[in-house]
């Protein structure tokens, strides 16, 4: 089995390729990853050298570097996107280029080479805010930053693709992630670094909006599902029904780091803040038999334990880009 994925430099790409390698002896992974801002090897070291695995750097947009990956692959995952809300309201093009032409190009790839399994892996915001209830499969799309709109985009374009060409694929919505190598401009290992080096949080606006986590070891497991055994052409949710505002979850990394309350900064909300999301998994529970294993206490406890001994892996974070993006966002916010 030889399987592309697509940002395997990243947070949830890097686990997965992981979780693979764990999972499988006779996998064949290439991993096509542009190494924007996000993207660290160091979260591959470990496995560089391992004969099933070969990393390729390139841009999903780039049909030129489609075709030398994509033939001879039984399946493709793509986890390569511009995913950071904040990012896309200072600037989207990132956003449309890698998000909606990136996919683009896959689909038109994957048409291509004859390629007989693709899954794309997108995100509850698609659907908006949901102030009450739940988003199932079926639910409109309502996108409300320039991200999520981008991510609606290279959605349509799967369904509109599976619908048009019978191309393969299969859409998976997921609630938010945590986990170890995760970059920090997100709320949890922002908030955890900042917290370990003494500095202080900034949460935006009341810190009631409600966000629903899932740990990457459970997201992987429901990728690998997906990947086996979705029916193509179909949307999987994936989502836990842990949902819990973000005071709560700060509040729980100032006992895990032994900070307390004073390290709260409220700062400014972000533009167009979904106040809350939640999805409905019913769908990949019942159809593929998954569930979460992983208790959030247990989850958040490991990723702290991890940012606290990852040396040289935060090294790479702290270069330019994203030092420069933290300051102007965090003297923006007070
Ligand atoms: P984030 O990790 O950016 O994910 P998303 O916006 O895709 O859900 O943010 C999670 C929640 O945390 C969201 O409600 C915004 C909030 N947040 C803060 O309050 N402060 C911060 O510095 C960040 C990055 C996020």
């Amino acid at each position: 089995m030889k399987i592309l994925i697509t940002g395997g430099a990243g947070f949830m790409g890097s686990n997965m390729i992981h979780y693979l390698l764990r999972q499988y002896q006779d996998v064949q992974i290439v991993n096509l990853d542009l190494l924007t801002y996000a993207g660290n090897l160091e979260s591959l070291t470990d496995i560089a050298d391992d004969p099933r695995y070969q990393f390729v750097k390139g841009d999903i947009a780039d049909p030129r570097v489609l075709d030398q990956v994509v033939p001879g692959v039984d399946l493709i995952i793509n986890y390569a996107a511009e995913t950071h809300v904040d990012r896309s309201i200072l600037d989207a093009r990132a956003f449309v280029q890698t998000n909606v032409n990136g996919v683009h190009e896959l689909l038109e790839a994957v048409r291509r080479h004859g390629t007989p399994r693709f899954v794309h892996i997108s995100t509850d915001e698609v659907f908006g805010a949901v102030m009450e209830g739940e988003s199932t499969e079926q639910s409109k799309f309502e996108p409300r930053s320039p991200y999520a709109a981008s991510k609606a985009a290279g959605d349509h374009l799967c369904h509109a693709y599976a619908v048009t060409y019978d191309v393969p694929v299969i859409v998976t919505h997921s609630v938010n992630y945590y986990g170890p190598h995760q970059f920090p401009e997100k709320l949890i290992p922002l908030f955890t670094m900042n917290l370990l080096e003494g500095k202080k949080v900034p949460v935006y606006g009341d810190g009631m909006q409600v966000r629903e986590w899932i740990f990457t070891e459970d997201h992987c497991r429901a990728i690998d599902l997906i990947a086996q055994k979705g029916r193509l052409g179909e949307v999987y949710n994936i989502g836990t029904g842990y949902r819990v505002p973000n005071i709560e979850i700060t509040k729980k990394l100032f006992v895990l780091t032994g900070r307390d309350e004073s390290a709260i900064d409220y700062v400014a909300d972000r533009r167009g803040h979904d106040r809350r999301y939640a999805l409905n998994a019913d769908k990949l529970r019942t159809e593929l038999g998954w569930e979460p294993q992983i208790a959030f206490d247990h989850g958040l406890a490991k990723t702290v334990e991890w940012y606290q001994t990852c040396g040289e892996w935060v090294n790479h974070c702290r270069t330019g880009a994203y030092k420069e993006y933290y300051e102007k966002q965090y003297i923006n916010r007070v």
